[in-house]
């Protein structure tokens, strides 16, 4: 082959290997939403349709809520469960994960209404847990390839529940990899 062609074929190979590199690291983020739309059907059946919604935290967060639900943990960003999920756990309060969270009905309502308009959206499965820790994509994130088991023991974190631990802006909703801080 010509020594012209041979560059036209090499060329062709490395833009393909190019596009190639930049499609897997598309996918591999799935916080960011798509520029094609073949991409995005591929990104509702990730997780098994368990996916965290898109704002996590509205712009502007409910009062109460911020009140109400940062006593003894976080104030959950909503884009983390389905609207059903929230639903559930706000119709549930006085029997909180072993303790009492009730509120006055009219609280509850303003809290359990700002938590449904701002749930997942991304969240196509049938499913609703408790807990944003029993989601498919929670697990994912957090399993054994990415985390230490040993990570879990240390008091510090003590349950994957306590987001803050090692999400230091995870009350505004940034979940960010890179600023990721597990503790010593
Ligand atoms: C009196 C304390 C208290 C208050 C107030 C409270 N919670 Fe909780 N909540 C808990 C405890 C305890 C857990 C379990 C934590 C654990 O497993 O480490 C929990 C867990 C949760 C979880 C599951 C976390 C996970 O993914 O494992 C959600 C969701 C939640 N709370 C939402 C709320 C909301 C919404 C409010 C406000 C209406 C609220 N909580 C107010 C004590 C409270
Ligand atoms: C023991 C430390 C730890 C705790 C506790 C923890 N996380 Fe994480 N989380 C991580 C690590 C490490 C990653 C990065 C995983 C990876 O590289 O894919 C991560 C990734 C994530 C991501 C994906 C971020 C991205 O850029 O793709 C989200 C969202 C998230 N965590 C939410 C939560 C929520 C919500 C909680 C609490 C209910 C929580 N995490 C509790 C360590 C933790």
């Amino acid at each position: 082959m010509p020594v012209h062609d041979q560059k036209l074929v090499y060329a062709f190979a490395v833009a393909l290997l190019a596009t190639g590199v930049t499609m897997s690291a598309a996918q591999a983020d799935d916080d960011d939403y798509g520029f094609e739309s073949f991409l995005s059907e591929k990104r509702s059946h990730k997780y098994g349709g368990e996916n965290r919604g898109k704002p996590l935290m509205p712009a502007q967060a409910n009062a109460k809520f911020q009140k109400e639900c940062s006593d003894c943990h976080i104030a959950y960003p909503p884009g983390l469960m389905p609207a059903e999920s929230w639903r559930k756990v706000m119709a549930g309060l006085d029997k909180h994960f072993g303790t009492d969270a009730s509120l006055y009905a009219q609280d509850n309502k303003e809290i359990t209404d700002f938590l449904v308009n701002n749930a997942s959206n991304r969240w196509s499965a049938p499913t609703a847990p408790l807990r944003i820790s029993e989601a498919a994509w929670f697990k994912r994130k957090h399993d054994g390839h990415e985390i230490n088991p040993e990570v879990w023991k240390n008091p510090k974190v003590n349950s994957p529940a306590n987001c803050a631990a090692c999400h230091p802006d995870a009350e505004r909703g940034d979940f960010n990899e890179h600023r990721v801080k597990i503790p010593k």
